[in-house]
């Protein structure tokens, strides 16, 4: 039968100090210009690099590797820190809609039938981020619902769009609003009354995660919910195009706006016997929304007015909240993870990242579950992070704090493993601030010098990896790799995620002198590093887990 007890490991004790370091958006690329991490002074992450070549390699951290639909689709932290905690290669949100969506099963769920009821008398509404990112939501998906729900009886619909700019180039929005208004137009002349309702940047509007900033929250319910916004527009593409330019903001941060009817009437507030549907099927930046929409208890703003609706997220975001109840397409079922394994082995766990990644190393590592394994043996600390800030005005975030609070863990005894995230690479780099991001790539690394000047104090064992790349390219390249240029001869600057490998490096006092990567596993992936950390704390890994990366030579 089942057991969660781990087999011993036969060569590597028990009882060393784990520090597991995730660097977020830190890859592997060429060293030009735009490689922030190139560019920054790194001292501590180039020796390792240039260190043991056994103790440092690259894995792939982006597609199918991570369960992504294609080996097109760039990493991100949810799937990344999946893979990192669970050992195993799931298919990820992204891939079961395009599954459902394809079969049609999608229509069949329990969560479709559930907001079909509405249709005859309600308006479906349709909230979520409009982009092909692919990391949250992807355009074509809502656009095969658009259309699938049109005929099957959803003769009156809305859309809330969130402009992106982050997972995609900045600017783009105005693209994907008129190729969404082009299938509208067309649904339209088909009888179907359909037309954006509402719409705003993604950072600014609705999308916050991990209870960072409400207001954001807050702002999205006005417009989308209430119908009421600081900026209303007739269009859609009339309203991104106007603030882009009156109001300087970029895709991320576009203001609220509302569209209006002739009479300056909101089009489309959510009102009794609507359905409501959240299209992400990533969860961190949905949750807080789909509390909103969902709890009769609810008192982190205040809603105004709580229309009686039926609501499906896209996914269901959170396993353990069982939020939202009702979901158009099953999540991924992430189970035995290695947290859950080594807790339950005794490890006593130490996790840590500010607010904005608190999630990435306790929620997404324990695969897409809130809450403790065990409170008697685990501590997770998060550490407030500034709010109403774009992170490229402090670059340094709270690195700094992060690592010292890792190191009192280590010093203290009290954690066999101290696993933290430090944001810096990624939350500067998705700003698109190159002299910024190669500050926050610096801090970074002084960081890790912290946590592993403390492993070394305690003879413990250091791994150091990324869950995706994003500060080691900053352009936009074509497919030779040269830099692509805007219309006035400046450089596209690449806000998002790459494609990019990232490094593992393992060592410190504590490990064995045989260890080295094994070289017989061709193109691992930031799952093989699961086993690999369950290793070092002296266990194997269950047997179905991406092997590890190391094997024990005698010297
Ligand atoms: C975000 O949510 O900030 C971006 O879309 C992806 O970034 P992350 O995957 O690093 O969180
Ligand atoms: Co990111």
């Amino acid at each position: 039968g089942f057991s969660w007890t781990l087999p011993d490991h036969p060569k590597l004790p028990k009882g060393k100090t784990v520090a597991v370091v995730v660097l977020d958006g830190w890859g592997e690329a060429n060293a030009d210009k735009y490689n922030c991490i190139h560019v920054a002074q790194t001292p501590v992450m180039d020796s390792l690099k240039n260190g043991a070549p056994e103790r440092w390699r690259l894995v792939k951290a982006h597609g199918t590797a991570v369960g992504l639909p294609s080996d097109d689709d760039m990493g991100n932290s949810e799937v990344g820190h999946n893979a990192l905690g669970a050992g195993r290669i799931y298919a990820q949100g992204a891939k079961l809609v395009d599954l459902a969506l394809a079969s049609g099963k999608i229509y069949d769920g329990e969560g479709f039938n559930y907001i079909k009821e509405c249709f005859d008398k309600g308006t479906l509404h349709l909230i979520g981020l409009l982009s092909d990112g692919g990391v949250h939501s992807r355009l074509d998906q809502v656009q095969l619902l658009l259309k699938g729900a049109s005929e099957r009886g959803a003769k009156r619909i809305r859309v809330h769009i969130l402009t992106d700019g982050r997972d995609v180039l900045d600017g783009s929005s105005v693209g994907f609003v008129e190729t969404l208004e082009n299938d509208l137009s067309q649904l339209r002349e088909k009888g179907i009354d359909v037309q954006i309702a509402s719409g705003g940047g993604r950072m600014y509007v609705t999308m916050d995660r991990y209870e960072n900033d409400w207001d954001v929250v807050k702002r999205g319910w006005d417009a989308q919910v209430l119908g009421e916004a600081p900026y209303k527009f007739k269009s859609a593409v009339e309203a991104v195009k106007t603030l882009r330019a009156e109001t300087k903001a970029n895709d991320q941060y576009l203001p609220p706006f509302v569209i209006v009817d002739e009479s300056g009437k909101s089009v489309g507030p959510v009102l009794d016997g609507d359905a409501v549907v959240t299209f992400n099927f990533r969860a961190d930046r949905m949750v807080m929304l789909a509390k909103a929409l969902e709890y009769a208890d609810f008192d982190k703003f205040d809603r105004v007015r709580v229309p009686k609706i039926r609501y499906a997220g896209m996914l269901q975001y959170d396993g353990e909240l069982k939020l939202p109840s009702h979901y158009l397409v099953s999540p991924p079922e992430i189970e035995r993870t290695s947290g859950e394994y080594l807790v339950k082995n005794g490890i006593r766990t130490f996790a840590c990242s500010e607010t904005v990644k608190f999630g990435h190393v306790t929620f997404f590592w324990n695969g897409n579950r809130s809450g403790y394994f065990d409170e008697t043996k685990e501590e997770y600390v998060e550490i407030p992070s500034d709010s109403g800030i774009t992170f490229n005005v402090k670059p340094n975030m709270k690195a700094l704090e992060i690592a010292e609070k890792a190191r009192d863990a280590i010093l203290s005894g009290k954690f066999d493993q101290v696993r933290v995230n430090l944001p810096n690479g990624d939350m500067v780099g998705h700003t698109g601030d190159i002299e910024a991001t190669v500050i926050a790539c610096k801090a970074a690394d002084e960081a890790v010098k912290i946590i592993l000047d403390a492993i070394e104090q305690v003879g413990g064992i250091y791994v150091v990896t990324a869950d995706h790349g994003n500060a080691e390219d900053m352009v936009k390249r074509n497919k030779s790799g040269q830099p692509l240029l805007d219309k006035n001869g400046g450089i596209q600057i690449l806000t998002s995620h790459t494609l990019q490998p990232v490094p593992v490096a393992i060592g410190g006092p504590g490990l064995h002198p045989g260890v080295r990567f094994r070289s017989d596993i061709q193109t691992p992936g930031l799952a093989n590093v699961a086993a690999t950390v369950m290793n070092f704390h002296g266990y194997e890994a269950p047997a179905d887990y991406e092997p590890t990366l190391i094997e024990l030579v005698d010297n």
